[in-house]
């Protein structure tokens, strides 16, 4: 008999974790028989249905619907169909990814119904319970049954906060995983193409996203933040996809989208598109967690717009550093002027991470 399982993503960085499990699944039939269910917690064509399209994903057997709205909204609306799927497939495990809104709404619903619940990302801790995400991945953490850590400060935090230690599985960063594959696909007419297109030079440019609600949703941050981009502009080229929930903050403050030639302000880029223009810039700035990890894989620069990270190992040991809004244009200057942190390779972010959670998977349903 094989293995029920419903693999759950709502939100843009949990596509990437999902896929390499899917497809190694996929390729096992005999053994899993794996449901992608996608919330619709981002659901624009840029946030969501290009990403299915680049990680070679098929449509999802459920999509939700949720949609925006407050914190409350969003999980609660989750929840309600969720129970409605769970009681509708009856599966043997359900995994959710990440930190997101989705991720804390599906494993509380499936384990109120008795299904055991697998966290792939798990114990990764900003020790900031001001960020939505801190209190999705505390919870989630505390209720799973099988925990898949990407690093070892992740076993160490579960362990503090007294979850078994059984239960804890050191895996790697499947993140990686999908980062190796799309890699692959990226040759050198491809690299031309899309540098072309955005009309910037390959290694002299930095990259930019910003969206988490402590940089853009106060009007001044967001402002500061836009004066400092548009003065890094005069001295080297910035490319800035924009998130949505940044864009919706931008207009409702009226802060202008027109910027200089040098300061290109683009809508949120597909994947293989992103990476591309990830491998190669002077630096990242960001507050996103993926690219924390992303660029420390790639040996990139990076400053994190943070006053924390809940991914320490990649100041540890990779090239992220956490600036403020007071220290981020001496920072970026040093850089600029080739004083940069160089990485070594992380522990187990070697794109196997989906083989190895495959194989707990399989020993787990023979213990069932
Ligand atoms: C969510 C996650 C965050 C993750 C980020 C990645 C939570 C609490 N936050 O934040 O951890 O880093 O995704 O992108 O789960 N919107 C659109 N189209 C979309 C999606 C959103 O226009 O497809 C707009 C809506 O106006 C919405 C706003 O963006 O209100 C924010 O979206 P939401 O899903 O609430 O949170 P994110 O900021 O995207």
């Amino acid at each position: 008999m094989s293995l029920k399982v419903v693999l759950v993503a709502g939100a843009r960085p949990n596509f990437m974790k999902l896929a390499p499990l899917w497809l190694e699944m996929n390729r096992l039939s005999s053994a899993f028989e794996p449901i992608i269910l996608h919330t619709g917690q981002h659901y624009d064509y840029e946030m969501s249905k290009v990403f299915f399209e680049d990680l070679e994903l098929p449509e999802p057997k459920y999509f939700l619907g949720v949609g925006s709205g407050t914190h409350a909204e969003q999980t609660g609306k989750t929840m309600i169909e969720f129970d409605r799927v769970i009681e509708n497939e009856d599966p043997d495990l359900v995994v959710v990814f990440g930190d997101v809104n989705s991720t804390l709404a599906c494993s509380v619903t499936a384990k109120k119904l008795l299904i055991p619940v697998a966290h792939v990302e798990a114990g990764l801790r900003s020790f900031d319970m001001t960020m939505p995400e801190e209190i999705n991945r505390k919870i989630t953490d505390a209720i799973s049954d099988i925990l898949f850590t990407p690093s070892k400060d992740g076993d160490e935090n579960l362990i503090r906060e007294g979850i078994d230690k059984n239960k804890i599985c050191f895996v790697g960063n499947i993140m990686i995983d999908s980062l190796i594959a799309i890699l692959k696909s990226i040759d050198q007419s491809y690299e031309d193409k899309i540098f072309h297109k955005f009309g910037i030079q390959k290694t002299n440019y930095v990259l930019v996203t910003l969206h988490r609600p402590s940089n853009v949703d106060d009007r001044n941050n967001l402002l500061r933040i836009m004066d400092f981009l548009n003065t890094l502009s005069s001295k080297i080229p910035v490319i800035f996809p924009v998130h949505p929930r940044t864009k919706k903050m931008m207009n409702g403050f009226d802060t202008s989208l027109d910027q200089n030639e040098a300061f290109k302000i683009v809508e949120p880029l597909r994947y293989k598109e992103f990476i591309t223009l990830e491998k190669y810039p002077k630096f990242a700035l960001t507050d996103s967690g993926g690219i924390q990890e992303e660029t420390t894989y790639l040996n990139v620069p990076c400053l994190t717009l943070r006053p924390n990270t809940e991914r320490p190992i990649t100041i540890t040991q990779g090239t992220n550093e956490l600036v403020s809004l007071g220290s981020v244009k001496e920072k970026a200057d040093l850089i600029l002027k080739g004083s940069c942190k160089q990485g070594s390779p992380l522990e187990l972010w070697d794109g196997k991470t989906s083989h190895r959670i495959i194989e707990i998977f399989t020993k787990w349903s023979l213990r069932k």
